[in-house]
């Protein structure tokens, strides 16, 4: 979708529809909606005279030909209640209006940014929603209908640079979502890890990142035996996907973050074999990873004063006659041993030895984002990730980052009581613990590889996938952990182009 902004009189849009958000305390007696109504010869007063139209979140009307308004359709959409308004709830508002427009055969809209939108965030967060919107999951359909292709941003208040400036923040957070989400979106029979490393070069390239890819040869030289001991049972080859940004002239030594997602492209779960039963959406295994590429892409457009490692390591968990089995004891990069008790907790696996790489690299700040564990849907649902870390300053930020943009999360709590469970007779940790606290004994299993580094991790489990659709996004992959990551980076080392 092509995203543009102009300081314009609502009149004068040309789009197939004008979008008027209209909040539960707004009537046709004043204002913008007055005015429109006379435009209308009453139809609008009508509209809410009947009942048939109001403010209230999702309620929407279409009017068509209005006098003196070059666009052939407006549409009023119920903003809710204006005490609610945040980037979240704004995003859906403009999500839901370009769904219900998609459905109705408009290809070209424009949202008008009313009085109490006048402000950059409110515009980046129509063009965000917007963007989520329009994506439909119908990648390998043939009959999927064409969707929208303009979004056009009006306002007759705000700045022409304003406007555009926010509308260009949006698209990039926007797109780079739509990336992470495309990606949960394939099968894994097309995207396994060879794929996805060959995606993240091609976003690499596109966009002036520096990307490798170690495979499995270097894995074993530096012994990273656990990424390796999950990629074994599968006869596609592991991949550590590397993306790096260096803002020009940096210093050598400005800090270095790092970004980590669990890729793996397809979670059976191994020997411990999952039930069949939406095993299917195990294709999603790699949520964290794509959430990682999508906030390198924005790292690119938008050039903060940081250095940024993107590190994905990619894997598929599959049974087989080399897999690896339950009780077997592997060696970590860090030197650790872990036994595998149960080969379904892969994710870790292939994260301890990424973190362990990334302190190889000099990071001293890591940010890892992973499905890893199904406890956390049970404890938080759909709506908020879980966030724990062995430093409270990088956690409270990673909230305030997520609250930003609406991909929120909840912390957990890191007493030490919870390491006991992971304790084997056997090795240094188990990779498994009892039935209790599961999202936080994977927690505590990855801190123990993050070492002096500040470290915080985000369980995506529950909120990287949806398993219904919402009036403002279509089922499936969400892109969650995308922009937090971002904003987490930019909130820190503020960009140029702010
Ligand atoms: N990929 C799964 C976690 C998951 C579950 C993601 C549901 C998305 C939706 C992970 O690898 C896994 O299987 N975790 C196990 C851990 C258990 C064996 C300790 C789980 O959550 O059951
Ligand atoms: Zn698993
Ligand atoms: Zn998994």
């Amino acid at each position: 979708m092509n995203v543009s902004a102009s300081r314009a009189n609502l009149t004068e849009v040309t789009e197939d529809v004008l979008i008027v958000p209209v909040f539960d305390d707004e009537s046709p007696a004043y204002g913008l909606l007055a005015e429109l109504n006379e435009r209308s010869g009453g139809l609008i007063a009508a509209s809410f005279e009947s009942g048939e139209f109001d403010g209230k979140r999702d309620r929407w009307t279409l009017f068509h030909n209005l006098r003196g308004l070059r666009a052939p359709r407006l549409m009023l959409f119920g903003a809710g209640d204006a005490a609610d308004l945040s980037s979240q709830s704004l995003q859906r508002i403009a999500g839901a209006a370009v769904r219900v427009l998609a459905e109705r055969g408009a290809r070209t809209v424009a949202f008008a940014l009313t009085d109490r939108l006048l402000n950059k965030q409110s515009g980046q967060a129509v063009v965000e929603g917007a963007l989520l919107g329009v994506v439909t999951p119908g990648l390998y359909r043939a009959s999927d209908k064409p969707g929208i292709k303009r979004l056009l941003l009006v306002s007759t208040k705000l700045d022409e640079g304003e406007l555009t400036g926010a509308a260009e923040r949006g698209a990039v957070m926007g797109e780079a979502t739509n990336l992470a989400r495309s990606l949960c979106f394939e099968p894994s029979n097309v995207l396994t890890p060879t794929e996805l490393a060959l995606r993240a070069e091609t976003m690499a390239t596109r966009e002036g990142l520096k990307f490798e890819a170690l495979g499995e040869t270097e894995m074993k030289e530096r012994g990273m035996g656990a990424l390796l001991a999950v990629s074994r049972g599968s006869q596609e080859p592991a991949r550590l996907i590397v993306l790096n940004y260096e803002p020009e002239g940096a210093p050598p030594d400005t800090d270095l973050i790092a970004l980590v997602g669990k890729g793996i492209t397809f979670d059976s779960g191994g020997i411990s074999i999952k039930p069949a039963e939406r095993m299917e959406e195990m294709k999603y295994d790699m949520g964290g990873g794509a959430a990682v590429i999508g906030a390198m892409q924005i790292m690119a457009r938008l050039r903060p004063n940081a250095r940024v490692l993107g590190l994905v390591p990619a894997s598929e968990n599959l049974p087989s006659g080399r897999a690896v089995k339950p009780g077997d004891v592997v060696r970590s990069m860090s030197g650790r041993t872990i036994e595998v008790a149960n080969t379904d907790a892969e994710g870790r696996l292939v994260l301890c030895d990424a973190i362990s790489y990334a302190i190889e690299r000099g990071a001293k700040t890591i940010v890892d984002a992973a499905t890893l564990t199904g406890a956390v849907a049970v404890a938080l649902g759909e709506v908020r990730g879980a966030v724990m870390g062995n430093d409270q300053q990088v956690v409270s930020d990673l909230i305030s980052a997520g609250d930003q943009c609406g991909e929120r999360v909840w912390p957990m709590p890191m007493d030490k009581e919870y390491l006991e469970i992971i304790k084997s007779d056997i090795a240094d940790v188990r990779n498994v613990g009892n039935r209790s606290a599961g999202s936080i004994t994977a927690g505590w299993f990855l801190r123990q590889f993050a070492g002096d580094a500040r470290w915080a991790h985000l369980d995506i489990a529950g909120t990287a996938w949806l398993e219904s659709e919402k009036p403002y996004i279509a089922k499936g992959a969400t892109g969650f952990g995308t922009r937090l990551m971002a904003n987490f980076v930019l909130n820190r080392a503020p960009n140029a182009k702010a």
